[in-house]
């Protein structure tokens, strides 16, 4: 049995779900508008773009696209200086583990990002060599909850969706699976990753039992 196991990248992988954070705050500080923990909840696996828009509208702010888009590069600028000397200790507990059961046992591992900035990220942190394959927010027009992402990724590594896995952090992302027809698997909170079919905090939580029960389904 083989199946496409498929990593969402930000708060999955590596803890960049802080930095996106950071960079965010930066601009909605700037603009007065109150933005928590709890409204970034609301960005995780969201689009840049979609991003700003969320933000903008907590504060109930109106803004033309030449502004729109001086913050948009203002915050890929800060997030890519915070991600700058990333290496392979920024990589979450128990992925590699997980990783290399994987391989070890000849199964597809797929990259599903949202994010522009995926490729790099794998690059520094050494760990873009065990994936079959890459979907990130440079090949997808339709964002998370779009299942396009997870379905171009299945397809990528010829699987179809129905028995394939997603490991995600975000709502959106989960709800993306879920439409999907894949196995969905929430990293993280479980109160608010409710959607998700299977929750852990994290992939330590994570054992080959349970990953074998997946791989036989
Ligand atoms: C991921 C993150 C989001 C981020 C998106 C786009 O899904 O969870 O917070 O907005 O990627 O990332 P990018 O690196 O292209 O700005
Ligand atoms: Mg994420």
């Amino acid at each position: 049995n083989q199946k496409a196991f498929i990593f969402d990248l930000d708060g999955v992988i590596v803890d960049t779900a802080k930095y996106h954070y950071l960079a965010w705050q930066k601009i909605a500080n700037r603009l007065g508008i109150d933005f928590t923990h709890e409204h970034n909840e609301l960005l995780k696996g969201v689009s840049r773009i979609r991003s700003l828009d969320i933000i903008l509208g907590l504060g109930h702010v109106q803004a033309s696209d030449e502004d729109k888009n001086a913050w948009l590069t203002e915050k890929n600028e800060d997030y890519l200086s915070f991600i700058a000397n990333m290496q392979a200790d920024e990589i979450l507990v128990g992925v590699i583990e997980v990783l290399d059961w994987l391989k070890k046992k000849d199964q597809l591992i797929a990259l599903g990002s949202a994010s522009k900035n995926a490729r790099p990220i794998l690059e520094k942190v050494g760990i873009l060599d065990y994936f079959d394959a890459i979907v990130d927010g440079n090949d997808v027009t339709n964002a998370k909850p779009d299942p396009e992402v997870f379905l171009m990724a299945a397809q990528l590594v010829g699987k179809p969706a129905k028995g394939s896995i997603v490991f995600e952090d975000s709502v959106a992302g989960l709800q993306a699976a879920n439409v999907a027809g894949m196995i969905s698997i929430g990293i993280g909170d479980k109160t608010t990753l409710h959607e998700a079919q299977y929750n852990f905090n994290d992939f330590t939580e994570i054992d080959t039992e349970f990953l074998e029960t997946l791989v036989n389904k």
